[in-house]
């Protein structure tokens, strides 16, 4: 599969915006199953080998694994504050989960988890989230190994349909539209800011 038009794009952006270690925090937009929409917080952590599917990490215990069960549609919403210009990446989500059959994503799900930091992977041993939590309680939690994947641990690729790409600089503005028209062919235009 070919890079798609608009990688070049983000690549230009994350290494501009190097110096802002926020910049890799996107909102990622789900569907709930009642229809209403959800929105949150996470880190783009690179895209898959050479794929145009973003990678991000996430708790199989989360909202946005039963949204995604129901409608796998979701919308990453990225703005990069240094060079002022915003990404709206629309697609599917995959799950990659203890129960993904599939050996090469099993081995993506291992590696990503070995390249957490200690504290991020002690956060998957964490209570169930967004439970009540017992404040008098010690909060309970380990420090698992870097080779034993726990099983709340997943990996979401986002395989974007569209790209939606607005530059604020400029005098006028610019707004590039991409779509993609088959696995490998995207049509770009430029659109009305
Ligand atoms: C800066 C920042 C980064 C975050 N990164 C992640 C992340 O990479 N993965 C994740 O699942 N949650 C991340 N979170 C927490 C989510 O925003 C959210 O609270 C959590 O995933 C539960 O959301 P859900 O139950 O709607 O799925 C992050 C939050 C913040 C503020």
């Amino acid at each position: 599969m070919s890079l798609a038009p608009w990688r070049s794009s983000i690549a230009h952006a994350l290494y501009r915006n190097r110096s802002l270690a926020y910049c890799k925090f996107v909102q990622l937009a789900t569907v709930r199953p009642d229809g209403h929409p959800a929105n949150r917080t996470v880190v783009f952590r690179g895209f898959w080998e050479e794929t145009n599917q973003l990678k991000f990490i996430t708790d199989f215990r989360s909202q946005k694994i039963s949204d995604l069960y129901e409608q796998p549609w979701a919308e990453v919403c990225w703005y990069f504050p240094k060079t002022r210009e915003q990404f709206r990446l629309h697609g599917r989500l995959m799950l990659v989960s203890l129960h993904t059959d599939d050996k090469e994503l099993q081995a993506l799900r291992s590696q990503t988890w070995q390249d957490l930091s200690l504290a991020a992977r002690a956060q998957f041993s964490w209570a169930d989230p967004g439970t009540t939590r017992d404040l008098d309680a010690p909060f309970q939690m380990e420090l698992p190994s870097e080779t034993e994947v726990l099983p709340e641990f997943c990996v979401l690729l986002m395989d974007p349909q569209t790209v939606d790409h607005l530059e604020l600089r400029g005098d006028p503005q610019n707004r590039t539209d991409y779509e993609r028209q088959t696995d490998d062919t995207w049509v770009r235009t430029a659109v009305n800011p």
